[in-house]
């Protein structure tokens, strides 16, 4: 038997905020739980509705909100705009804001004051930032300022670049050894939660066996303690090819294109605005 005993909400029954905490006990008590990105008032409202513990406002909003190619333009003013919207229509989900390219890569200082602006200006209860190695410093930082800080390790999409393309890492040894070694750092740094993006599902396990601290997979396999899904792919509002790991539970693009078909040809045939829509 797994040592995920139960699929149970991890927000506290009694109606409180879910903090860090609530996370690690979820661990601990082998439960695991999801994280949905959100980038708006009224999705992280229905969202917070249905108990998701944890909102990330990602910086996939470049991507999926923007209509950029890639997480690399996204600016801080656009994360803290989104982020004050997902943190308005939240009342219990931890909201975890992302640091995105440029806005912490220049060491502590730079990150700190990137964070400051995530927590007292975007309304994000906690931040996260990509990348093992220097981050460990940063991260320590930052908790130190008494900032929650979730790490990202495995894919990080801000270095796509140095990566040479959106590809599964850690396949050779010395590669998941070197991501084994950084969540250990990250953990030691004081991080709260670590997503792996993109590695073997024997990274995903071993990881999390090694670390005490939640790890929040999305294409890391069954084996971590928590899945994150982009709010556009959970839903099927995503076009194009689709990395593996993602699954549609519903088909929205499908039903909108039904809704908006059914209103234009209602508008063309004079069927609506019926009486009943009409003072
Ligand atoms: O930006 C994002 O949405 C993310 C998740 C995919 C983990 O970093």
């Amino acid at each position: 038997m797994s040592v995920h005993a139960s699929t149970s909400a991890t927000v506290p029954p009694s109606g409180r905020p879910v903090t860090i905490h609530d996370l690690a006990a979820a661990k601990a008590r082998g439960e695991r739980f999801v994280m949905v990105t959100a980038y708006d008032a009224s999705s992280a409202g229905l969202l917070d509705e249905l108990g998701v513990p944890v909102l990330l406002v990602g910086d996939s909003l470049g991507m999926v909100v923007l209509g950029y190619d890639s997480t690399i333009p996204v600016t801080l003013e656009e994360m803290l705009h989104h982020t004050r919207a997902v943190a308005r229509g939240t009342d219990r989900a931890l909201v975890v804001g992302d640091l995105p390219f440029g806005s912490y890569q220049e060491g502590p200082s730079q990150a700190l004051a990137s964070a400051v602006r995530m927590l007292k200006e975007g309304g994000a209860h906690a931040v996260k930032l990509e990348g093992g190695g220097p981050m460990a410093t940063v991260t320590e930082h930052l908790v130190g300022a008494g900032i929650p800080v979730m790490g990202h390790l495995g894919l990080t999409p801000q270095s796509v670049h140095q990566v040479g393309g959106y590809r599964v890492q850690g396949r050779d040894k010395e590669a998941a050894d070197r991501i084994l070694e950084d969540a250990r750092r990250l953990e030691a740094a004081g991080a709260f939660s670590i997503v792996l993006e993109a590695v073997p599902a024997a990274i995903g396990e071993a990881v999390t066996a090694a670390v005490s601290i939640p790890t929040i997979g999305i294409g890391a396999g069954p084996g971590t303690d928590a899945q994150v899904l982009v709010w556009h792919d959970l839903l099927g509002l995503t076009t194009g090819r689709l990395p593996r790991f993602v699954k549609a539970y519903a088909d929205l693009r499908a039903e909108i294109a039904t809704a908006v078909k059914a209103f234009r040809s209602e508008v063309a045939d004079g069927a609506y605005p019926a009486e009943e829509h009409t003072y």
